[in-house]
């Protein structure tokens, strides 16, 4: 009888000494997260805004939306200090209406932004750092090269219009960058890695200050990239490669090559590039990518990408922004420190976003006027202007008087649908 008493006093001593332990995980969980916000390389809201109600913010309202895995009242339960919007256009827009559809995702992003008093746009590391007590910062990246239609002066418009980082490619070629999945768009098939005027977008991008993004790109393009970025590039959106060998993932000899840039790869939460086989993918899933980084790249290359609300599925206990939490009680766990854990929180992007405006800074140059050569564009939809020597200015010159005249118009006609 003595022994079956003790034995049940161990057991509840057991229970709720792992209870207490539990509670106090979760506490230094909220301890470090109210510190140091979480920065989120990646969030699809602007798309879903779109697809769901046509960008009519009047219709909703944010803080409490529902049929989104983003919402205002989640971010703050996310203990989110920093959200990277993406303004994201579907690559079938691409030579045709692509760059009128950025601008209308940047404006939807900027109002959103301005009419929430929990939300503040910032354009610097210095505007995340001094953002008032309790806001949520919004940033803009651009997910696709598609979105500047080939066009180093539209690129330079997009960052005065706020744009601070730029994905290379989403998941079509562009003239000038191969993408990681090919095979789902048929745009410019023979692009391999960056073409020179990739390289010249690069550059110029290192000019802006705006960050290079690789997520969605070729291996290729990445390690052209890499080769060409003055400064610290990132992945805004993707996983381990080597944990599951998905296009979308970076490879071991490219996360070594991230570690010598001095850029981040922020881990990604979609389930299909999480776990290639069949598993029950949950947080310990999630923690396997952040364990097989730390290893490879070290723990000051990471941070978090969550592509929420641009995927369908997401882990079990991942399920939208209130989440993170979780994520971050099992890395600590798993015995990652505090210090490694503020860095992938916060401080490794703060890094890079600084790194780049120090580029910027020290970069005298003067704006690239480098054009990507007219026959390497589809021309389609493309208006080629020459001068008037042109051989066939002939019959224009009759159509249009004044200064039209010295202008040559090869007009496209934009009716093929892809
Ligand atoms: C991933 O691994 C599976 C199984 O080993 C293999 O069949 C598949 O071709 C691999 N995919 C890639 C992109 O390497
Ligand atoms: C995740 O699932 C695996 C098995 O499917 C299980 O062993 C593990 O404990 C789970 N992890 C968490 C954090 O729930
Ligand atoms: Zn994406």
């Amino acid at each position: 009888m003595m022994v079956m008493i003790l034995g049940l006093l161990i057991l509840l001593a057991d229970i709720l000494g792992s209870r207490a332990a539990a509670e106090s995980l979760t506490a230094e969980v909220l301890d470090l997260m109210k510190a140091s916000p979480l920065i989120d390389g990646h969030n699809d809201l602007p798309l879903k805004l779109r697809w769901l109600y046509q960008n009519k913010l009047s219709t909703i309202d944010l803080k409490t939306l529902s049929a989104t895995n983003t919402n205002i009242e989640k971010l703050q339960a996310g203990h989110v200090g920093v959200q990277f919007w993406s303004v994201y256009v579907l690559c079938g827009a691409q030579d045709k209406d692509a760059v009128r559809l950025t601008l209308e995702q940047i404006d939807v992003v900027k109002r959103m932004c301005g009419d929430y008093e929990e939300l503040e746009l910032v354009t610097s590391s210095a505007g995340i750092e001094n953002l008032g007590n309790g806001k949520i910062a919004c940033l803009i990246g651009i997910e696709g090269g598609h979105s500047i239609d080939s066009s180093l002066a539209t690129l330079r418009m997009f960052y005065d219009l706020g744009v601070r980082y730029m994905t290379l490619t989403h998941t079509c070629n562009t003239p000038w960058a191969e993408t990681s999945t090919k095979h789902i768009h048929s745009f410019y098939p023979d692009v391999k890695g960056l073409s020179p005027f990739g390289k010249e977008v690069v550059k110029e991008m290192n000019r802006l200050g705006m960050m290079v993004d690789l997520s969605h790109t070729s291996d290729e393009t990445a390690k052209a990239a890499l080769g060409v970025s003055k400064a610290p590039v990132i992945f805004s959106h993707s996983s381990a490669f080597s944990v599951c060998n998905h296009s979308r993932n970076v490879p071991d000899d490219i996360l070594l090559q991230l570690k010598e840039n001095r850029g981040i790869i922020m881990v990604t939460l979609p389930v299909k590039f999480l776990a290639c086989g069949n598993e029950a993918i949950n947080i310990s899933t999630v923690a396997d990518h952040f364990d097989h980084i730390k290893k490879i790249a070290g723990s000051f290359s990471i941070g978090f990408g969550s592509d929420f609300d641009g995927e369908n599925r997401f882990p079990a206990g991942l399920e939208d922004v209130s989440k993170y939490p979780a994520l971050i009680e099992e890395l600590l766990r798993r015995g990652w420190t505090k210090t490694e854990l503020r860095g992938v929180l916060r401080e490794n992007l703060l890094r890079v976003f600084k790194e780049v405006e120090d580029v910027k800074k020290n970069l005298q140059e003067k704006a690239s006027e480098v054009e990507i050569p007219f026959e390497q564009l589809d021309q389609t939809c493309h208006l080629q202007l020459s001068p008037p020597a042109s051989a066939r200015s002939g019959t224009y010159r009759v159509l249009f008087g004044g200064v039209l005249e010295s202008l040559v118009f090869t007009i496209g006609m934009c009716m093929m649908l892809r």
